[in-house]
């Protein structure tokens, strides 16, 4: 059946892979993305896509209620998937306001919108909620691992915001319901993440010889996925996820930040031609992240046992391929370096 799919948040890291992957598989899916451009909102990601007929952009904002309720009229919209949110841990410490006006009030709004939109006519729609693993808090060193039914423990602004939405989007299920669903990822890379994250900074650093900022003493775990194999994971719970449900997505794939940046540098090294283990020398340690969290790790056998999903990258080939379009895509880091990425919007739809 053909979808009306409003994607928020998709000129982003993990809503641009979203989106390509929705306009491109589904060709008879109307695919609307509504994005702030906010500095991680960057359209150049979008390019390749961007004339296809399936294709639509709307630059607003998800707090908005009067813009987000024309859109639902306007593309008829049956199924949301929300990814917009402020999504950088560090700028959580720093500035945390935004992090609740983003994440919380505009989820709430974004819910809010969708139940007057449909009215209590429930049938063929979907509010699917993308979240995150760092609502479950912090594990200790072992084997233990975040499962759907780990209760929450947030310590970060940006966590606690986003624990805040997942709980506004089930009060929608069992006060209104409305067919929800959500997943929390573990940690994403691949290309077109932005260079603030650990992994895309740190190829960018030591590409250029900078120094490689290890907050403590890198000994903090995360599991990570390639964004693809979270795109095609979000694909499979838009078209087969139960609605109430909650689906955990990881790579069962931990590593603590040292080895990780250990074995960034030598790909790196090896991809340039420089003496493998030489750029380990720009690793420095700092002062650790407030707060810092210690252990992600997920336990992704529900969505592999019920909808049939498996992680298809390994880590050593996503992370060549990602070295790999770093270095051939030095015009779009320059951009966002640069800051001219922004104008983008304003070059191509604002003329
Ligand atoms: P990102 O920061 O790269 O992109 C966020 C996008 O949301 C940007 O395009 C930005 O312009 C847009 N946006 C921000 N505020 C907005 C607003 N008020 N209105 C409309 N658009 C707005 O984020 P990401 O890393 O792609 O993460 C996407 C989602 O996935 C987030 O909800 C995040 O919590 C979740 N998530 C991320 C990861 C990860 O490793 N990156 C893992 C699990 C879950
Ligand atoms: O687990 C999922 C989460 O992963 C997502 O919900 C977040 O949106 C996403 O940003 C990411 O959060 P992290 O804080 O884990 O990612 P980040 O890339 O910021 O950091 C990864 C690890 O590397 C973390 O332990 C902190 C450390 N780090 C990070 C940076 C930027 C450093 O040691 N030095 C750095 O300069």
């Amino acid at each position: 059946m053909s979808k009306n799919i409003l994607v928020t948040g998709g000129a982003g890291f993990i809503g641009s892979h979203v989106v390509r992957r929705l306009v491109n598989q589904y060709p008879n899916y109307t695919i609307v993305n509504l994005d702030k451009l906010t500095y991680a909102g960057n359209l150049e990601n979008l390019r390749d896509i961007e004339d296809k007929p399936n294709y639509n952009f709307e630059k607003g904002c998800i707090t908005d209620e009067t813009f987000v309720t024309g859109l639902f009229k306007k593309y008829k919209i049956n199924h949301v998937i929300h990814l917009a949110a402020e999504s950088h841990v560090d700028r959580s410490i720093t500035d945390p306001l935004i992090f609740v006006r983003t994440n919380l009030i505009g989820t709430a709004n974004l819910l809010n919108c969708a139940r007057q939109a449909w009215n209590g006519d429930y049938d063929g729609k979907l509010f699917y909620h993308i979240s995150t693993d760092e609502v479950y808090g912090s594990l200790e060193m072992g084997t233990e691992m975040f499962t759907e039914t780990t209760a929450y423990d947030p310590r970060s602004p940006y966590s606690a915001s986003k624990a805040g939405s997942d709980h506004l989007v089930r009060s929608f299920w069992h006060t209104y319901h409305m067919p929800t669903v959500i997943s929390n990822c573990s940690n994403n890379y691949g290309p077109n993440h932005f260079p603030e994250k650990l992994i895309p900074l740190f190829i960018n650093n030591i590409v250029n010889n900078k120094p490689l900022p290890v907050y403590g003493k890198g000994e903090n775990v995360r599991d990570w996925l390639h964004v693809k194999d979270h795109a095609r994971a979000i694909d499979t719970i838009l078209h087969n996820g139960q609605a109430g449900e909650t689906y955990n997505i990881g790579g069962h794939n931990e590593w603590t930040n040292i080895d990780l940046i250990r074995f960034m540098c030598d790909t790196v090294d090896e991809k340039l031609g420089r003496e493998v283990g030489s750029s380990q020398k720009l690793i420095t340690y700092v002062t650790d992240r407030a707060g810092h969290d210690l252990r992600y790790a997920i336990d992704a056998s529900k969505i592999e046992n019920e909808l049939g999903w498996t992680p298809d990258y390994t880590f050593e080939q996503g992370l060549a391929e990602t070295v790999d379009w770093y270095l051939e895509n030095k015009e779009w880091l320059d951009n966002v370096t640069s800051g001219e990425y922004q104008e983008y919007y304003d070059k191509m739809y604002n003329k």
